[in-house]
């Protein structure tokens, strides 16, 4: 089939790129010119494990092509993705800005029957709106059908994400369309949902809420493990025993974060609001989360001081396999230790550019794991990467000054980091 999709970030490219990989015709369009001129010489644009060598070898074998015409792209394809940001503004409302935009281009552009597919995470209502956009800037009348195909990729798997989805949503009035986007899908080995366009907009809205609340119910587990002196990770194993509960996502840490969580929560209670309905218990999980980082540094604060303390920081991204820093909590953390005059070195296997651009030289950067430690008084593991789990922890120890290890993550085994000499804290232990 022939396929565009409007946006090469993380969702489009990778859903763009996996669709050439199972034998379509795809355009990835960008209007980001650097994006489209970095793909075109094989250079991707993001740090995804698996994307580079699938989406060169599609593109020399001609099944995929980069442009930024979004003439072309509509004109050339039946199947339209729409899989641009959709950040939020201050008050959390879904910045549709993009969305809005690429809705007028289909409608200028449009030269015969199209059904247009949002990826994009977008709130209930916005297909509508879309199809109406469309109709307003069309010169000539052309049929078209509006899916909502919500994506549900984790950054640092998206490729295995998008090639074996637990399940695929596929939400439209038309029955035509769906059946169209599910023949589209034919050849993944997933569960396909059909349901009513506002139904599947809501659904990404309500997993990614669903997820957070079981990220802020855990971490307040900690909170009450913490003062009553018992084990938060025997508790999430007890509980994730049940299969009505599960284990996953019952990890305690300092909290949420990325481009899609914090947005999507901020968005959905938003949406509500607006709706005249008060989504009381999304407030709190919200709450919860934000306060994490703050709460982890008074830990770290009761323990040492931090005026001209020595800090290792290990992990940037929101998340191991993955540069993304959006909300990452790595940078709250880091403004509140710098707020305390504590000096900063830090490490990151992939995300280290990306911070760069945002703290510029207020922290020092490190080439390795063991240089960032190296001389320090304390560390603090932020992002739980392969590679801290699996580093020379007497190595780690050996090279610090002092012994205070701070482990946001609960990655390592008390009782190991006690024989090791550390000083050792966790979150819920
Ligand atoms: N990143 C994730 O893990 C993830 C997972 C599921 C859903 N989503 C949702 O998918 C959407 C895209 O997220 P992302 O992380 O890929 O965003 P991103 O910021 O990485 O990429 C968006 C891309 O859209 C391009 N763009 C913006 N306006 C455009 C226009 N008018 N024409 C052409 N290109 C345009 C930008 O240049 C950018 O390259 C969002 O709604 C997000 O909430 C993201």
């Amino acid at each position: 089939m022939k396929i565009s999709v409007i946006g090469t970030g993380y969702v489009g490219l990778v859903t763009g790129v996996v669709f050439a990989h199972l034998g379509h015709n795809v355009i990835c369009m960008d209007k980001n010119e650097e994006k489209i001129e970095k793909l075109k010489n094989g250079i991707m644009p993001i740090y995804e494990p698996g994307l580079e060598e699938m989406a060169n070898k599609s593109y020399r074998e001609g099944r995929l092509f980069y442009t930024t015409s979004i003439k072309d792209a509509v004109e050339k394809s039946e199947i339209i993705f729409i899989a641009v940001d959709t950040m939020p503004k201050k008050n959390w409302q879904t910045d549709l800005s993009s969305v809005k935009k690429v809705a007028a281009d289909i409608g200028r552009y449009i030269n015969g029957y199209k059904i247009v597919v949002n990826k994009s995470t977008v709130p209930v209502g916005t297909g509508d709106l879309v199809g109406k956009i469309i109709k307003k800037n069309m010169k000539k009348k052309f049929h078209f059908d509006i899916v909502s195909n919500p994506e549900f990729l984790r950054e640092g798997q998206a490729i295995y994400d998008t090639l074996q989805p637990d399940r695929i949503i596929i939400g439209s009035e038309s029955v035509e369309a769906a059946m169209k986007i599910v023949e589209l899908y034919q050849g993944m080995n997933s569960v396909i949902k059909i349901t009513k366009l506002k139904s599947a907009e809501l659904i990404k809205y309500a997993s990614n809420s669903f997820l957070g609340m079981k990220i802020s119910f855990i971490n307040s587990i900690a909170d009450l493990a913490e003062i009553t002196g018992s084990d938060v990770t025997e508790i999430a194993e007890g509980m994730g025993l049940d299969k009505r509960i599960g284990r996953e996502f019952l990890n305690a840490g300092i909290g949420y974060g990325g481009s899609c969580f914090p947005k999507d929560i901020g968005s959905l209670i938003y949406t509500a609001k607006s709706l005249g309905y008060d989504f009381g218990i999304l407030k709190e999980v919200k709450k919860v989360n934000d306060k994490r980082v703050k709460r982890f540094v008074e830990r770290i604060k009761k323990v040492t001081k931090l005026t001209n303390r020595k800090v290792g920081i290990l992990g940037l991204s929101f998340k191991p396999n993955t540069d993304d820093i959006r909300e990452a909590p790595s940078l709250k953390l880091i403004e509140l230790l710098l707020k305390d005059k504590a000096k900063l070195k830090v490490y990151d296997p992939v995300a280290m550019e990306n911070v760069k651009k945002v703290l510029k030289n207020k922290v020092e950067y490190s080439k390795d794991l063991y240089n960032c430690v190296d001389g320090t008084d304390l560390v603090i593991l932020v992002t739980e990467w392969d590679v801290f789990k699996n580093a020379d922890l007497k190595r780690i120890k050996d090279g610090m000054k002092g012994d205070l290890f701070f482990d946001g993550r609960n990655v390592y085994d008390p009782q190991i980091m006690k024989s090791l000499g550390f000083r050792y804290f966790s979150v819920g232990r």
